[in-house]
């Protein structure tokens, strides 16, 4: 085995009322000005004044930004910075689901070190600590809170591409998962098999001392170890139990609670082994037609699946016992109808015709290519998959 490590947030909070705690987390890095990055409809949930309220009560100064649309384009990642610019605050907070987070990863990021965010995507492009972050999630799936990953929407190459920095993990983390209550069910599905993506992602990638990191690359990926291993099983298990009954009823607290640190367990183990395939087939899908990032990667899942399975036999057998069933794959479908994924490609506005581009650009993001255990060879054996999922 070779070496590895293991990061993530600061700091993390867990539990219910959690949020109760943010103004001493707040206080705790020298904060007194907090930009809140969100959205309408947290606002409209009573979520965005319950995390405001708590600041006030502590007398530290804030504003927020709403995030316009899920799945951030760069544009409104530069209109964030901008107006987050103008208020000059000393702590950024990502009050929402991954695209929030993400949105707020990034304005601290040119916050801190200037320029536009495409000048930092790729892996370990951030050259310094950013202005300090505090993420709250109010889904259970991207990870994000305790993530080295920021995610975007490059407009123009019609693709969706990722920030990569260790300096992007967050400062503190805080998992409320009674911030997730307000979730409508297709939220918590999509983002409920994000979570089991990163977690069988992980628990099935490149052996942490095969990984094929070329000499004087760094990556925040470094394969699967058995610390990310132990996070992802649990995460596993979690998702088995408890994704059905959350999106079956939203205030199943038992199961919020579940899916909450399933989804951060899931983070911490992707964002320290990597992601692989079905990230990058979705970023391209995710980039050309209007998808979430979870609705994607849960319909490409068993496909990929399936193109690892021979490599992968013994973690196959694993995640089938944790999933309390003999069959990994098949348990996987299973748990996509129940929870209303789409099932096909051609089923989310994709055109046959698109499939070759797409296997190009998935192809061509080496940093999660490396990660897979089946190493594709060429883009035909991308296209391939897709063709399948078509
Ligand atoms: N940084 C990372 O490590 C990482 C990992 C995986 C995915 N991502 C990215 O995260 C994004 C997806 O994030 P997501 O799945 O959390 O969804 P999201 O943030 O896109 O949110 C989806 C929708 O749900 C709404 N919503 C969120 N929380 C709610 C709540 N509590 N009540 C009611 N509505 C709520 C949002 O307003 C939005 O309209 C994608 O851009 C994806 O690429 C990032
Ligand atoms: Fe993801």
């Amino acid at each position: 085995m070779r070496t590895w490590t293991f990061q993530s947030a600061g700091s993390l909070l867990f539990g219910r009322d959690a949020i109760e705690q943010l103004p001493d987390i707040a206080r705790g890095l020298g904060a007194k000005r907090v930009y809140i990055v969100t959205d309408a409809i947290l606002a409209r949930a009573g979520t965005v004044e319950k995390v405001a309220g708590n600041l006030r009560g502590a007398d530290i100064a804030h504003d927020s930004f709403h995030v316009n649309k899920p799945e951030p384009s760069v544009e409104i990642v530069r209109e964030a910075a901008a107006q987050a610019k103008a208020f000059a605050p000393d702590a950024i907070l990502g009050l929402g689901g991954g695209s929030n987070m993400d949105t707020a990863k990034l304005v601290a990021l040119v916050l801190a070190h200037g320029g536009d965010p495409t000048d930092y995507t790729g892996d370990c492009r951030v050259p310094g600590p950013v202005t300090p972050l505090i993420c709250v999630p109010t889904t259970a799936g991207t990870g994000s809170e305790v993530s080295a990953a920021a995610v975007f929407g490059d407009t123009q190459k019609q693709i969706k591409v990722s920030c990569l920095s260790p300096f992007l993990r967050p400062d503190a983390a805080v998992v409320d998962p009674l911030l997730t209550v307000s979730c409508p069910p297709k939220v918590t599905a999509d983002s409920g098999i994000d979570a089991l993506t990163h977690a069988i992602e992980a628990f099935t990638a490149c052996y942490n001392d095969a990984f094929p990191l070329p000499s004087g690359e760094r990556s925040v990926y470094q394969g699967k170890n058995p610390m990310a291993d132990a996070m992802a099983r649990e995460a596993i298990v979690l998702v088995g139990k408890f994704l059905r009954r959350a999106v079956k009823d939203g205030n199943d607290l038992e199961a919020r609670d579940g899916m909450s640190l399933a989804a951060t367990l899931a983070g911490l183990a992707f964002s320290n082994s990597g992601v692989a395939l079905v990230h990058a087939m979705e970023y391209p899908v995710g980039g050309a037609v209007h998808v979430s990032h979870g609705a994607g990667n849960g319909l490409l899942l068993p496909f990929v699946m399936k193109y690892n399975q021979s490599k992968r036999v013994s973690e196959f057998a694993a995640i089938a016992r944790l999933l309390d069933t003999d069959d990994a794959i098949r348990e996987v479908e299973r748990l996509r109808e129940a929870i209303g994924i789409p099932l096909r490609l051609r089923d989310i506005g994709v055109k046959e015709a698109m499939l070759p581009s797409f296997a190009d650009k998935a192809f061509a993001i080496k940093r999660l290519m490396r990660v897979n255990a089946r190493m594709p060879q060429n883009e035909g054996e991308i296209l391939d998959i897709y063709k399948a999922a078509f």
